[in-house]
């Protein structure tokens, strides 16, 4: 059992690719749970909502970086040790590296103390591979026009923010390629799903 965490910027297709993995899986009969962050747990879920909402006052970065830390630590306690611990596989939509990249790529928090952050709510836990779907800003905010929703607090921010976070994503894959697998999001979501696939067989994790 492994855990893998998804990022990258809004609008990148980290819901399709997901959505095929979890397909992927159920043919070959592995087990496996979801997640996400903010919002994997029930507790997360009211802290989600104080983060995205754009009515109200708006947290600082600096409690905004603690929302999203206080959501972290109840998902990793709750949800994704316990599965673990029992053998399954946890994928969760965005985790640590979403901090480093909004927070102190986006909010120009200081990455260190994001980091002492991360490892505080993680106790040290870190997933066995990020997969960054790496995506042009330009492409992210034509994609999220084309959604029609109404935007959330980040999708609101200037593309100097987004240029921002994508560069603090790229900057983490190279720094530990080890642990990242880089997908090129305007690929075909099947091809990205092969190349998923494909890396998860390299590492013998799947057969
Ligand atoms: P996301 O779940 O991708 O929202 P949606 O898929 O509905 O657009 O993430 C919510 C936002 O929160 C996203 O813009 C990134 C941001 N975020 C942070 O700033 N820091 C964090 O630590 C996390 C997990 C997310």
């Amino acid at each position: 059992m492994r855990f893998l965490a998804f990022e990258g910027l809004d609008g990148s297709g980290k819901s399709t690719l997901m959505q095929g993995l979890r397909s992927e899986f159920k043919k070959r009969g592995l087990p496996f749970v979801d997640t996400r962050e903010p919002g994997g747990t029930p507790l997360g879920q009211q802290i989600r909502q104080l983060l995205l909402t754009v009515e109200g006052e708006a947290p600082v970065p600096r409690a905004e970086a603690l929302l999203y830390q206080a959501d972290r630590a109840q998902n990793v306690e709750t949800l994704i040790k316990p599965a673990l611990a029992k053998g399954t596989w946890v994928f969760s939509d965005r985790h640590a590296a979403s901090s480093v990249a909004f927070q102190t790529g986006g909010r120009a928090l200081a990455a260190a103390e994001i980091e002492w952050l991360n490892t505080f709510s993680t106790g040290g836990l870190k997933p066995d591979l990020y997969v960054l779907l790496d995506l042009t800003v330009e492409e992210s905010r034509r994609r999220l026009d084309g959604r029609g929703q109404d935007a959330d607090r980040f999708e609101r921010e200037k593309s100097d923010f987004h240029e921002r976070v994508r560069g603090a994503y790229l900057r983490m894959a190279k720094e530990e390629p080890g642990l990242w697998l880089v997908l090129d999001a305007s690929d075909k979501p099947d091809a990205m799903l092969g190349k998923l696939i494909e890396a998860l067989k390299k590492r013998k994790w799947l057969d």
